[in-house]
C-alpha cells in the first residue's frame, strides 16, 4: 500500500459541486487517511512549492495558493501515487482537455496555474509534502 498528498486548490474548494464530485471520486477510489481544510501562508507555500523557486509562474502560483482555503487528503491504496496523478490528468489544462476531458483538471481547471489539484509525483515527495501539510500525521 502506498500514499499519497492530494491537494485542491482554492477556486474548487469554493465551488461547492465540483468539490463534492472530486470528494466522492476520492471516497470511491482511496482509503483517506487525513482531510483537512488548509490556509496556505507565504511559508507553508514557499516551503510546498520550493523546487520552483525562480520559475516564470512561481509568484503567480504561490499568491494563487493564498487566494482562499484549499482542502489536503492523505490517500491510500495500491499505486494510488499514479493513481491519483491519472485522476487529475496531465498539469497543463489544455492538454487535459484534450487527451483526458473526464479528468479532475480537464473539469475545474482553469488554466496552467489554477488547474485544480496537484497530487504527489514520487514517493519522497509524498512523505515531504504530508510532513508540510500533516505534521502531526505519523507515517
Ligand atoms: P501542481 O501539481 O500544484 O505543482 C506545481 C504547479 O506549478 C502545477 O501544479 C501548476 O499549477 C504550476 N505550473 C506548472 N507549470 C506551469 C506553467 N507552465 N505555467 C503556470 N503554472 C504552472
Amino acid at each position: 500500500m502506498e500514499i499519497t498528498l492530494a491537494l485542491i486548490k482554492p477556486h474548487v474548494l469554493r465551488n461547492a459541486y465540483a468539490f463534492r464530485q472530486i470528494e466522492t471520486l476520492i471516497g470511491n477510489n482511496f482509503i483517506v487517511l487525513g482531510a483537512k481544510k488548509v490556509c496556505v501562508t507565504k511559508e507553508l507555500s514557499e516551503r510546498f512549492y520550493a523546487e520552483h523557486e525562480g520559475k516564470f509562474f512561481y509568484h503567480r502560483l504561490s499568491s494563487f495558493m493564498r487566494s482562499g482555503p484549499c482542502y489536503a487528503f492523505i490517500l491510500q491504496s495500491e499505486s494510488c501515487i499514479v493513481k491519483w496523478r491519472q485522476l487529475m490528468g496531465p498539469t497543463k489544462v489544455f492538454k487535459a482537455i484534450h487527451s483526458e476531458p473526464s479528468s479532475i483538471r480537464a473539469l475545474y481547471g482553469l488554466s496552467d496555474t489554477r488547474n485544480a489539484c496537484h497530487g504527489s509525483d514520487s514517493e519522497k515527495s509524498a512523505i515531504r509534502e504530508i510532513a508540510i501539510l500533516f505534521p502531526e500525521f505519523k507515517i
